[in-house]
């Protein structure tokens, strides 16, 4: 089958798409897929782009991916009902067809592809994508909505206050007051972004107006979260898997990868951007984590039953707090996380016995069940 993958994007986590996308690219297995790799620019163009895995990894000492107008001839997004192709145009020449799409592999991070708005674009084309759908992947970009949603399933998450647009500058004290009823620290973020971008540590109130200022330059909503105390970061990735159901039909059901810990090095105050994916040394990622069986157990049930709460497809990763006390809390879920061979996600799969090409390749047979 032909496979468009996207990557890039307009969020401020273009770049880490691109690594995203660098892995997939290098681990396709290309007798299986026909590869059609598009490029999104920061500004939203999309482009046909080198299928050169390299060009779009991040390497230390060189600056960030980013693709470009001039990586390539602009493609005609599929809005079209009358068949699944994408079309290349070049200036001055007709539109060029690049062929049927079966598959769309959107590997966007962040607001304008995680969120729900290329999943949108693609249900309007009939074009079929893999992972989450329009509700989910809104759902669960915005961290506010999230806890709403979870709290109202009755999983466990922690103390929130969600600052909506325009609250902070209408009525400062107002909002001062609320966040300072969660206790400190708190972290502050903003509603609809990942990889920590725009988010701090607060400890003290005279801290905090720098900080939601930071928020609201990537998002005018903002979620303020109270901080638990020393916690273990453990996540979870979900898959579905195709079961037989009655009637000879195939029936989707979600599944848990071994739970995985974040191990963040002392002297630093949370699992940060650069963390994440400037400084190797910082961060371990252990998979499987050292955890009793009924703690794991118990995450990697919580995360099947966040995935089923937020209305997930495909696949997620669920992130969760493992307080002092063993009490586990959801932190967030990413309906497309982080997705090179090193990422959290694929390493749980792998060390739940599905290597990364394969786990691609399920990915993607999912989406064309
Ligand atoms: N938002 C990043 C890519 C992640 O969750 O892995
Ligand atoms: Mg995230």
């Amino acid at each position: 089958p032909r496979v468009a993958v996207v990557f890039g994007g307009r969020s401020s986590e273009h770049a880490i798409s691109c690594a995203t996308a660098a892995g997939v690219l290098s681990a396709l297995d290309r007798s299986q897929w026909d590869v059609v790799p598009v490029g999104v620019t920061p500004t939203g163009h999309w482009v046909l782009v080198d299928d050169d895995p390299v060009r779009w990894s991040i390497r230390e000492g060189a600056p960030l991916p980013e693709v470009g107008a001039g990586d390539g001839p602009g493609v005609l997004v599929p809005v079209a009902t009358d068949d699944r192709a994408l079309r290349v145009s070049e200036p001055g020449a007709p539109p060029r067809v690049l062929g049927d799409v079966d598959v769309v592999l959107p590997l966007l991070h962040g607001p304008y592809g995680e969120d729900g708005t290329l999943q949108g674009l693609l249900e309007l084309g009939d074009v079929r994508y893999a992972g989450s759908g329009v509700l989910a992947s809104a759902l669960s970009m915005d961290k506010g909505f999230t806890r709403t949603v979870l709290a109202a399933a009755g999983l466990p998450v922690g103390p929130w206050v969600t600052l909506l647009p325009g609250q902070w500058e209408a009525d400062r004290e107002a909002c001062e007051a609320r966040v300072a009823a969660l206790g400190w620290p708190v972290f502050v973020k903003p509603a609809r972004a990942g990889s920590s971008m725009g988010v701090s540590k607060v400890s003290a109130p005279e801290q905090l107006a720098a900080a939601v200022e930071l928020a609201t330059s990537h998002d005018p909503k903002v979620v303020v979260e109270a901080a638990v105390p020393s916690p273990r970061e453990v996540e979870v990735g979900v898959l579905a898997e195709l079961v037989e159901a009655p009637g000879g039909r195939q029936r989707a059901v979600p599944r848990a990868s071994v739970v995985g810990e974040v191990v963040v090095g002392e002297g630093r105050d949370f699992y940060d951007f650069e963390a994440k994916y400037l400084d190797d040394s910082a961060v371990r990622l252990d998979s499987p984590a050292d955890l009793p069986a009924e703690v794991a157990d118990r995450a990697r049930a919580l995360a099947l039953e966040v995935f089923t709460a937020v209305g997930a497809e495909g696949l997620a990763r669920v992130d969760l707090f493992l307080t002092a006390d063993g009490e586990l809390l959801v932190n967030e879920v990413n309906t497309m996380p982080g997705f090179t061979a090193s990422s959290m996600f694929p390493r749980l799969w792998a060390a739940t016995g599905l290597a990364y090409p394969q786990l691609l390749d399920r990915v993607l047979r999912l989406a064309l069940a």
